[in-house]
Formats: C-alpha cells, sequence, structure tokens
C-alpha cells in the first residue's frame, strides 16, 4: 500500500516536471524541421553489400564515401552528430582502395579475406582514440587534444579497409543518456529533433539512424550503445565483455569497471553486425562462434516484461510492451517454438546492482577514478557544489547532468551487500539461458525523450544497465515507429559468449518487422 502510494506520487511529480519543463524549454532553431528523406540508393545497402560492390567494381569507393559525405552534410546542421569530419583524408584514403582493387589481380576472394570492409566509410565515437582526431569526450578542459593513435577496435576496422569519416559526439565524459557538452552542443534524434539521441554513443544513433553513416562503433557500460541505438531506430550490440578491446577510450575506467564495460559494433543493417563484431574482436573472435549455423526453431526463448516495478524507475509504456508481445507472437507463429514469460524478483535491485558494480574497489582495494577528477583532467578535480552555482548562472564549464552526477556519487555510498543478490540473480539468468536461450526484455521504459527529460527518467537505465551488471550479450534491434513516428524497439539477450544467438535473432527480427526506417519518408 506504502509502496503503491509513492509510485503514484512518483508518477505525479513526474507529470507535473515534465509539464514545467515544457513550460520553461525554449523552442530551438530547428524545432519542427524534418530530415530530408534518403534520396541515393547507395545510402540503403549495408556495408556488407556495399563492400561487395567496390571490390567487383560495379561502383568506386571515393563515390560511396562522396555519396556518405553529401548526406552529412545535408543532416549534420539539424542533426548536430558530427562534431569533427575528415572528409578530404577519406577521399584521398577512398581514391587509394579504387587504385588498389583495380590493380589486384588475386581476384574478389581475396580482397574479401584478407580486407572484408575495403572502401567502406565508417564513423567513430569522440570519446575513442581515432588518430588525429578530437579526443576530449566532450569536455573543454581537453579541448584541442587529439588523439594520436588509434584504438584497437578502430585500427582493426582500418586494417579491414573501413574508412574512418569523422568522430561524433557524447554526453561529457560519456556519462549521460543525452549527448551534450559544451564543446560540442547537443545532438539530436533524427526522427524528432526536440528528442534526445540517447547516450552516451549518441552522436553514432543519430548519424546512423539519420542514414549520414552504416556502420559505427560504441562503448557501452550501462547502456550506452543499446539506448542511443534504440532511440535513433538502429541496431547496437553489446558485446561479452572481455572480447573487443576497450583501450584508449575516455573516460578512464578502472579494471573492475571493465568488467561491465563493453565496445561493440552499432549499424543499421543487422547483416553487418557479424562481420564488424568479427574485425572487432581480432583473435578473440575465437572464443565465440560466429561462424556456428544456427536454427532459430530450436532456440529457447523467454520473455521478460518489465523489472516488476522499483523505486523511483518508470513502467514500461503500452506501446512498447505491445511491441515485445508482437515480437513474442510472430516468433510462436513463424518458428513454432514457445515463448515462455519469465519473472525475476531480483531485478527490483538493479539499480543498486549496477551502482555498486561500477564501485567496486580493485584488488589492492583501490576504489575507481572519482567522477570530480574525471571531469577536471588533465587539471585538478572539480568542485562540484561551486560548478552548480557557476551552471545556475550560465557560467560553469560543464553540463547540468555531469554536476549532478559528481554530487550523487559524493554523497552516496554503493550498498555492497547487494553483491549476494546479483550473484543469485546471475547464476538462475545464466542457467536459464544455457548455450541455447534468448531473452526479451525492454530497452528502456519509453521511446526518445524530448530534450533534458532524461533528468526525470535517469533510473530507467537498469533496463539496460542489469545486463552490463550480469556481463550477457545484448543486441537492441529496431521494431519500426511509433504513432508519433518514433523507433520502438528491444534487447535480445543470450548467455556468456553466445553472442551469435542475439545477432542471428536480430537478422530474423530485422526481416519480420522490417528494421530501420528512413525518418525522412514519413
Ligand atoms: C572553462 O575552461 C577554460 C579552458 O580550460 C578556462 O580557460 C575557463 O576559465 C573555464 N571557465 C570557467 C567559467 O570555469
Amino acid at each position: 500500500m506504502a509502496q503503491r502510494f509513492v509510485d503514484l506520487l512518483f508518477r505525479a511529480v513526474t507529470a507535473g516536471l515534465l509539464w514545467l519543463f515544457g513550460l520553461l524549454t525554449p523552442k530551438s532553431r530547428v524545432s519542427g524541421k524534418k530530415l530530408p528523406p534518403v534520396r541515393h540508393p547507395l545510402l540503403l545497402e549495408s556495408a556488407t553489400q556495399l563492400a561487395r560492390k567496390i571490390r567487383r567494381r560495379e561502383v568506386s569507393s571515393v563515390e560511396v564515401v562522396q555519396t556518405y559525405i553529401d548526406r552529412i552534410q545535408e543532416v549534420n546542421p539539424l542533426i548536430n552528430a558530427v562534431v569533427q569530419d575528415r572528409f578530404s583524408a577519406a577521399l584521398q584514403e577512398a581514391a587509394q582502395v579504387d587504385k588498389l582493387i583495380e590493380e589486384e589481380t588475386g581476384g574478389e576472394d581475396v580482397l574479401e579475406d584478407r580486407l572484408p570492409l575495403l572502401g567502406v566509410p565508417l564513423s567513430v565515437k569522440e570519446s575513442f582514440a581515432l588518430q588525429g582526431m578530437p579526443h576530449t569526450a566532450g569536455s573543454v578542459s581537453r579541448k584541442g587534444t587529439l588523439a594520436p593513435v588509434d584504438t584497437p577496435s578502430v585500427a582493426l576496422l582500418k586494417r579491414a579497409g573501413a574508412i574512418p569519416i569523422g568522430v561524433t559526439n557524447v554526453p561529457e565524459q560519456c556519462m549521460w543518456i543525452e549527448s551534450h557538452n559544451h564543446v560540442y552542443g547537443m545532438t539530436r534524434n533524427p526522427y524528432d529533433l526536440d528528442r534526445i539521441a540517447g547516450g552516451s554513443s549518441g552522436g553514432e544513433g543519430s548519424i546512423l539512424g539519420g542514414a549520414g553513416s552504416v556502420i559505427g562503433v560504441g562503448s557501452d557500460i550501462g547502456g550506452s550503445i543499446r539506448l542511443p541505438s534504440f532511440f535513433c531506430g538502429v541496431f547496437g550490440h553489446k558485446t561479452t565483455p572481455g572480447i573487443v578491446s576497450n583501450d584508449l577510450q575516455l573516460p578512464p575506467f578502472s579494471s573492475r569497471q571493465e568488467e561491465i564495460l563493453s565496445t561493440g559494433p552499432m549499424c543499421r543493417y543487422a547483416e553487418d553486425l557479424l562481420p564488424m563484431l568479427k574485425i572487432m574482436a581480432g583473435p578473440n573472435a575465437d572464443k565465440l562462434s560466429l561462424d556456428t549455423k544456427v536454427d532459430l526453431k530450436k532456440l529457447r526463448f523467454f520473455t521478460l516484461p518489465d523489472c516488476g516495478g522499483a523505486p523511483l524507475i518508470n513502467p514500461v509504456s503500452e506501446e512498447l510492451k505491445q511491441a515485445q508481445r508482437k515480437v513474442v507472437e510472430r516468433l510462436e507463429a513463424d518458428l513454432g517454438v514457445t515463448v515462455e514469460e519469465v519473472h525475476f524478483p531480483e531485478l527490483k535491485h538493479s539499480y543498486d546492482m549496477f551502482f555498486v558494480c561500477m564501485n567496486l574497489p580493485d584488488n589492492e582495494g583501490k576504489e575507481p577514478t572519482s567522477f570530480a577528477t574525471v571531469l577536471g583532467e588533465p587539471g585538478p578535480p572539480i568542485w562540484p557544489f561551486w560548478e552548480l552555482l557557476k551552471a545556475a548562472v550560465g557560467k560553469s564549464n560543464h553540463t547540468l547532468p555531469a554536476i549532478v552526477f559528481a554530487i550523487m556519487s559524493k554523497l552516496t555510498k554503493p550498498p555492497f551487500s547487494v553483491l549476494k543478490i546479483k550473484e543469485k540473480l546471475q547464476q538462475d539468468v545464466v542457467e536459464l539461458l544455457g548455450s541455447d536461450g534468448v531473452l526479451l526484455y525492454p530497452t528502456f521504459t519509453r521511446v526518445a525523450p524530448k530534450h533534458h527529460h532524461p533528468l526525470l527518467f535517469f533510473n530507467d537505465i537498469i533496463y539496460t544497465a542489469i545486463f552490463n551488471v550480469l556481463a550477457l550479450p545484448v543486441t537492441q534491434c529496431p521494431l519500426g515507429l511509433n504513432e508519433e513516428g518514433l523507433p520502438l524497439g528491444l534487447q535480445v539477450v543470450a548467455g556468456p559468449l553466445q553472442d551469435h544467438l542475439t545477432i542471428q535473432t536480430a537478422l530474423y527480427l530485422e526481416k519480420a518487422f522490417g528494421g530501420w526506417t528512413d525518418p525522412g519518408a514519413k
């Protein structure tokens, strides 16, 4: 009864604040504008198809790269997703690719083996080191910092022939679900410019959803690949941790935090997930079963409708619940499987479990670097309360969510006793999924919120963060648009190292529900 009352009060306060926000948020310059529809057919092909056409000389790499540059120039003034381009370098590299293909005598197979992404443009999250490009993660104090080398996952993609065309926006030091900072400003959702693109890989989500990129890379410690992929209607894969290198990314992370951090592919077409992951994993690809043929009819499917209700967590919206039910119905009708509904009472503690996992001391008892320190680097730590006062008069270099986050982490202590509950949940879920189980779970509680509104929905990231805690692979899959034209979606989860199962399910869902939708087409 008391819980019910608190829930009702929470909902009423949230609704009231949303209304107030609506009054306070000034109309932006782009408000009400729409992305132009995709006209060039090359923008509607997967990276896999583009690479094949380039190898067969059916199209030149220069033409593909130029087509993407044109699209970025068309949409980026509206969405502010690409924060620094390298167009002329990319065009030069594309010309070298075309020359290489011209001169290659070994035939198409040799090229496919050695350089599977040869000539295809790639976008990269700005918090990843990309040689010669800005590497600030949205911190004013790091303005002007250029990356001297590539982060390993990007180096592997480049070695496979992909051509980086630019770096994309993030929240300040990647610690929020709205991509906004005082170096680059705010990134917008391609389906509705008044809404968030998500974060922290929000620039990636936005430029992919807006058809200004076909493949990109992101990282995910609480939902940073899956949330922007969901809000922007594309595919994003959170890899089993420990498979893809996380080196040379911002912010710095502790060894315990790395246990829940995953780098992975983001893309508009599901067929690019697997080849990208294979490349990004390097030699670790052998630990996954990416080449194993999967018969979806033989898998065991489970559906988990929500976290079962928890304090300060919003309920999952009816339209997202319905989208998930439709997936269950399609799976049962198409594959003849029975999708079993499951519940885990431990999910009530999702937020505490995540909070604890973010703050575990390492083996020597050293705690992770405080967020106030991260925000100050390369200078001294910031004073969050002082910055809050400065922010109130518009004079802080830091964004409000980053300051609030730094204050919260100073004031609150992680409830370490929840680790026991986490261990039980992990055991139960891993056992349930085994090596042939797939679980469906909402990606978030609602479609893309309006700008600034995540301040009220932040705790809802437990829907994605719980799988960082559980160290499981997850693919976020788009499921078409709602009545307002905003992307719906769903998380597909499997047991440890079973990344191929979630990716194969993503391929099926793309066929069944249409995958990515052109935001300009509505
Ligand atoms: C913002 O950062 C710049 C560069 O680090 C610094 O010169 C300036 O004083 C800072 N401004 C405030 C209000 O802290």
